[in-house]
């Protein structure tokens, strides 16, 4: 097979596999869709050809319409059920002392993994720092390096409220990863333009996809300013020379449950 084959009985002509075509390397020909030249090197794989078309008769080389879930009319958010879902959204900052196993937090990843990337390029590189024990470590190489921040860098470490945390961690209290029994790092190549985005991105989807399965998340800014600049913890992490953190997530089952959506400012929009 070339790039893509169609099954001439199923295929009807439509075209809409070319307009959809993000790279538009399927042009239509005797009424079929047809690669154009190159066109096996420019595809991104993005499987919207397959995806899209009403009868399924087009397969690509990496991708049949049988791989391909169908989408569940009945499954489709309403308006007012997607604002309730991202509006009941919370950062969980007490977590029960419990586990979360492995195989729902593979099923998380794995639908977090399907965030959109720059030309699907799909550079996120999981890491799951699963023992509760080594996010507590990771944890005090963060606040030796509020530390150090607090000695050479005072202004900045302060204004970030180094110095709290640091006397918290002291008391017993984590304010770094909120005793969460474990923290998901995005990974990636630092010298990909595409990596930051699509680690926030999957991050972001990531935590989205937690409350459903009944987990608590939230951001740890904290963990991934000391993974960006702090050498001692970039080596615990195992991060090779090209790859850098570009988000952290404290996951777990969480103490409370939120009965109200607070407030946020009023978006401000510019009209042009
Ligand atoms: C990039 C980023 C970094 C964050 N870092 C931390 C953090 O280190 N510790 C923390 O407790 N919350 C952190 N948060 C959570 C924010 O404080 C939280 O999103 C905000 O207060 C709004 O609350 P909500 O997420 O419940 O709507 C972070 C959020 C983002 C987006």
């Amino acid at each position: 097979m070339g790039l893509f084959s169609v099954n001439k009985d199923l295929c009807n002509g439509d075209g809409i596999c070319a307009a959809e075509c993000p790279i538009k390397i399927i042009q239509m020909k005797e009424n079929l869709p047809q690669p154009v030249h190159n066109a096996e090197a420019m595809c991104i794989n993005c499987g919207h050809c397959v995806a899209v078309c009403p009868k399924a008769a087009l397969s690509l080389k990496t991708l049949s319409p049988e791989q391909c879930l169908p989408v569940n009319k009945e499954w489709m958010l309403s308006p007012e059920q997607a604002e309730h879902f991202l509006r009941s959204r919370r950062s969980i900052r007490n977590y029960k002392n419990k586990a979360v196993d492995k195989t729902i937090l593979e099923q998380l990843i794995h639908v977090a993994s399907f965030a959109p990337s720059g030309h699907n390029a799909q550079p996120v590189r999981w890491q799951v720092i699963y023992e509760r024990e080594e996010v507590k470590r990771l944890s005090g190489m963060v606040i030796d390096w509020m530390g150090y921040m607090l000695k050479e860098h005072t202004g900045i470490a302060k204004k970030m409220h180094f110095d709290l945390v640091t006397a918290g961690w002291t008391f017993g209290m984590d304010t770094v990863s909120r005793g969460a029994p474990h923290l998901i790092l995005a990974n990636g190549d630092k010298n990909d333009l595409s990596t930051p985005s699509a680690c926030t991105i999957a991050m972001t989807y990531l935590e989205l996809a937690a409350q459903p399965l009944g987990l608590g998340s939230c951001w740890n800014g904290f963990f991934n300013a000391a993974a960006i600049s702090w050498p001692p913890l970039q080596k615990a992490l195992g991060l090779e020379q090209n790859q850098g953190n570009f988000g952290a997530m404290m996951v777990g089952y969480p103490v409370y449950k939120y009965h109200r959506m607070p407030l946020r400012n009023a978006p401000q929009i510019k009209w042009s």
